[in-house]
Order: structure tokens, then C-alpha cells, then sequence
């Protein structure tokens, strides 16, 4: 067996220790999204610390736990935090809580991240579901050796993020009356924020939104046979005036703001799972 292989197997023997309930459907928390932590019912949270081979988030509102519980009367495994490139960690690291779901017998990933909105259609505290990426700025987590026991050395692209369950999430929007628009997420390795020049290219790209996480996730997710919905909480325009500058706190506290949103579109797609 590799050394990824046995070090995914020594983490999923010791979280099956601990939890023997079955979910099939996996969450990961952006930045300031943590709190739809609070909402499902916890049977067991596990320290990101306790947990044999995770790395250790270090981020500022990351609050670094795996829990197993229910949201929407379904059974879940939840990662409030997780980690990014920009901390140090390798693409394979940054993956490897993914790969660990997986191996739990998760099937559908739900993701959230805080990002930055280059669509000058987007508002501060919209929220855009991802229905493609653009991963060129980001380092591959597939790169080197493919482990062919979670999945092909050349994985299809051509639907990362499952139609369905955007389909799923535009009725619930729509029945609940929060506004969603759907674009291209860009992934960056930050952890600058982008300078004026590159917000602009990123627009000219394709992009609609920028940020330093989700899409790195979503390939090793697709690699591993996993159905895979994300949504971006816009939260800065870039920098377009003169004088705009763009900081942590106010992605935060603009993450923060629209979080109960969030927590109605992944609830209620739980709910219809
Ligand atoms: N750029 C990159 N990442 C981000 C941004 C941004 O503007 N906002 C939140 N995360």
C-alpha cells in the first residue's frame, strides 16, 4: 500500500473508533462560515489536533473540527475549517481531509468559501454558486504518482460541480427568495489579495469570482468518484476605485453577514438528499 493510502486508512480507523454512524454527505466550511457548525446536531466533534495525519488549521476564524451529526434530519460529516495552500500545507494536504470523507463512505460534498467578485453584476454579501473553476493558478493535487485506489490518472472535467444539486439549490433559492447568481470561481494560492491588474485579468479570464481555496478540493473530490456542489459568498469587489483596499476582517465580517443564507441552502439540500 502507499504511504497516502495507509496514512488515509490510519485516519479513517481512528475516526471509526470514535464514530461508527454512516453519512453520505460531507461539508467543508469556508472562511467565516463556521457557524453552520452550530446549527446541526452534534453527535461527536473531533479536534482537527486529535486527529492522526490531519494538518492543523491556522487561520483566523478556523475553528478546526471534524463532527459527525445531523443537519436537515440527515446524517453528516462536517469539517468547520479547513486548510489551505497558502498556509504551507501541500495540494495532497489541503486534500486529504477530502479523500478521508471518502473513505467515511461520503458521496456528496458540499462546499462554502468566502471569495472575492470580479462579475461587476456581483454585490457584497451575494452569493454565487460555482458551476465551473478555473484551477491554472493553483497547484494540482493530482500531480505525481495517481493513486489508482481513489481514482483515474486523468480525470474527466467536464462537470466538477454536479448539475443536479445546482439545479437542487437555484429551486430552494428561489422557493426561499435569496438571490443566487452562478459563475466561475478562479482558485489562487494567495495569501495576497489580488492586485488591481490581476482582478482584471481574472475578470478578462473568464472568472466571475476569486479565492484561495474549494478548487483544489473539488479535484481530488471528482478523482475520488464524489459529487461535488460549492457556493461562494461574495465577499469584497476586488479593487476597483482608486482608493479601495480590501482586508480579512471585512471578508469576514461580510462571510459572517450572509451565513444565514447559506445555512437555508445547504439545510435544505440535505433535507431533499
Ligand atoms: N481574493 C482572493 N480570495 C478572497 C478574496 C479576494 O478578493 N475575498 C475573499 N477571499
Amino acid at each position: 500500500m502507499s504511504d497516502i493510502m495507509q496514512h488515509l486508512q490510519e485516519t479513517v480507523n481512528f475516526i471509526r473508533k470514535q464514530v461508527s454512524g454512516q453519512a453520505t454527505t460531507g461539508i467543508i466550511l469556508g472562511s467565516g462560515l463556521g457557524n453552520l457548525a452550530n446549527v446541526i446536531i452534534a453527535e461527536k466533534e473531533i479536534p482537527y489536533s486529535e486527529i492522526p495525519n490531519f494538518p492543523v488549521s491556522t487561520v483566523q476564524g478556523h475553528k478546526g473540527r471534524l463532527i459527525f451529526g445531523e443537519l436537515g434530519g440527515k446524517k453528516v460529516w462536517v469539517m468547520a475549517g479547513r486548510f489551505h495552500y497558502y498556509e504551507g500545507y501541500t495540494a495532497q494536504q489541503v486534500c486529504f481531509p477530502v479523500r478521508v470523507m471518502r473513505l467515511l463512505g461520503v458521496e456528496t460534498l458540499l462546499l462554502s468559501n468566502a471569495a472575492g467578485g470580479v462579475n461587476p453584476e456581483f454585490e457584497i454579501g451575494d452569493l454565487m454558486i460555482i458551476k465551473d473553476h478555473i484551477s491554472f493558478f493553483t497547484e494540482n493535487p493530482l500531480l505525481g504518482k495517481n493513486e489508482d485506489a481513489l481514482g483515474t490518472r486523468f480525470p474527466d472535467m467536464s462537470e466538477p460541480y454536479n448539475k443536479e444539486l445546482i439545479k437542487k439549490v437555484c429551486d430552494i433559492a428561489d422557493r426561499h427568495q435569496i438571490k443566487v447568481h452562478q459563475g466561475v470561481y478562479t482558485g489562487v494560492t494567495g495569501p495576497t489579495f489580488e492586485t488591481r491588474a490581476e482582478y482584471k485579468l481574472i475578470h478578462i479570464l473568464g472568472g466571475d469570482a476569486v479565492g484561495m481555496s474549494t478548487v483544489q478540493e473539488t479535484i481530488a473530490a471528482v478523482h475520488c468518484g464524489m459529487k461535488v456542489f460549492a457556493v461562494s459568498v461574495i465577499t469584497d469587489l476586488g479593487i476597483r476605485e482608486e482608493d479601495n483596499t480590501i482586508t480579512h476582517e471585512e471578508v469576514l465580517e461580510a462571510a459572517h453577514a450572509a451565513e444565514p443564507k447559506l445555512t437555508v441552502l445547504f439545510t435544505e439540500l440535505v433535507k431533499s438528499l
